[in-house]
């Protein structure tokens, strides 16, 4: 058991937060003053401890560049007015990202680390948790193999760290998604519902191809038949068809969204109806071409509420409602928002607040 007293804190000497411009944030460039860090070896962790934010010494034969054992979380930690700091369900990611450890043959992470490390560490960047409504502080927790070791087995030797980063908008605008039904992201009994660098390695050429034509992502089809919707790899999909919100049901090639199940959560409570189920190619398209499909948009920790405004499939492209006509996105994207800054009744208890 390691005892978070103990995480040794070494302070930056001077802070950075005044080179940030904090009114023109992209996503994921700026960096806080200080990151955790723990070492994994000899079967166990040790070493938690907060430092300095900098590049990170390492053999260049470490397992996690050659083979990839390289898993990684993302959650936000979000400021209101009065300044109170809240981190929205931390536990969630923690309990994803040791199932991506089993998967990816690595360590599990005491919550003593991942919680409390990352609780001390962003009550350590207070100062860089942005209030502006549609700007949050992005946790990027992550694990990788560390043996200096060319033959290829789990790695022995691992670091789990945890930088933090002041963002703005993942997707600035509504989004342009092609259905993607010649490359796949998954297969059954793959690795696509963890959390592993590779599952967004192996998406880039595909995304580059459809961003040449002017698309802004993919939305996955399923590896056997490319027939069924699947997630669009940075955000779980969501579709409103004949006034029922429907996702396709969670499997080994989905990832399990924490965004994914608190919308959800709420859309059920508010009585809307909800089916976890396959939604096939045809009927989405079919749907959209007859007027039954009134929303459709993604759903993940840094791409929000991501509206959809028009899709492609094969050459074909289909304009989708405008966003103000979208109820379900529109209402159950504000209540979310308004329980992670404070703003409304945390009843799942999903926040922790610092
Ligand atoms: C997230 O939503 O946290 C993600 O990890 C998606 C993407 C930025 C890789």
């Amino acid at each position: 058991m390691i005892d978070t007293q103990n995480i040794e804190i070494t302070k930056r000497a001077e802070s950075r937060i005044n080179e940030v411009d904090f009114g023109n944030l992209p996503f994921g460039r700026e960096f806080t003053d200080h990151m955790l860090m723990a070492t994994f070896e000899h079967g166990q962790w040790s070493n938690a401890r907060i430092i300095p934010y900098g590049n990170i010494p390492m053999s260049p034969a470490i397992s996690a560049i050659h083979y990839g054992q390289s898993i990684f979380e993302g959650l936000k930690a979000f400021k209101n007015e009065a300044g109170e700091i809240r981190i929205f369900r931390p536990e969630s990611n923690w309990q994803r990202m040791n199932k991506s450890a089993e998967r990816l043959c690595m360590p599990t992470i005491p919550k003593e680390i991942f919680v409390d490390g990352l609780r001390q560490l962003v009550n350590l960047e207070r100062n860089w948790v942005p209030a502006d409504p549609s700007c949050s502080l992005y946790i990027r927790p992550f694990m990788f193999a560390t043996d200096p070791y060319l033959g290829v087995k789990a790695s022995e030797t691992y670091s789990f760290a945890i930088i933090c980063s002041p963002v703005g908008p993942y997707y600035a605008k509504p989004l342009h998604l092609k259905i993607e039904t010649h490359y796949t992201r998954a297969a059954m009994g793959g690795v696509g519902f963890a959390k592993a660098a590779g599952n967004y390695a192996s998406a880039m050429l595909p995304a580059k191809l459809a961003q040449l034509q002017g698309i802004d992502q993919l939305i996955w089809t399923d590896a056997k038949e490319h027939a069924y919707l699947e997630e669009a790899g940075t955000m779980n999909m969501m579709v409103v068809i004949d006034d029922v919100l429907v996702t396709p049901p969670l499997t080994s090639t989905i990832l399990p969204g924490v965004t994914r199940d608190s919308f959800l959560t709420l859309a059920r409570e508010a009585n809307f109806k909800v089916e976890e189920r396959r939604i096939s190619v045809i009927e989405l398209i079919e749907g959209v071409k007859a007027g039954r499909v009134s929303e459709v948009f993604g759903v993940g920790t840094a791409a929000t509420i991501a509206q959809v405004i028009k899709l492609t499939l094969d050459d074909h492209s289909y304009d989708l409602p405008s966003i103000e006509t979208c109820t379900i996105s529109n209402q159950i994207g504000s209540q979310l928002l308004a329980i992670k800054k404070g703003l409304e009744g945390d009843t799942h208890s999903w926040n922790l607040l610092l």
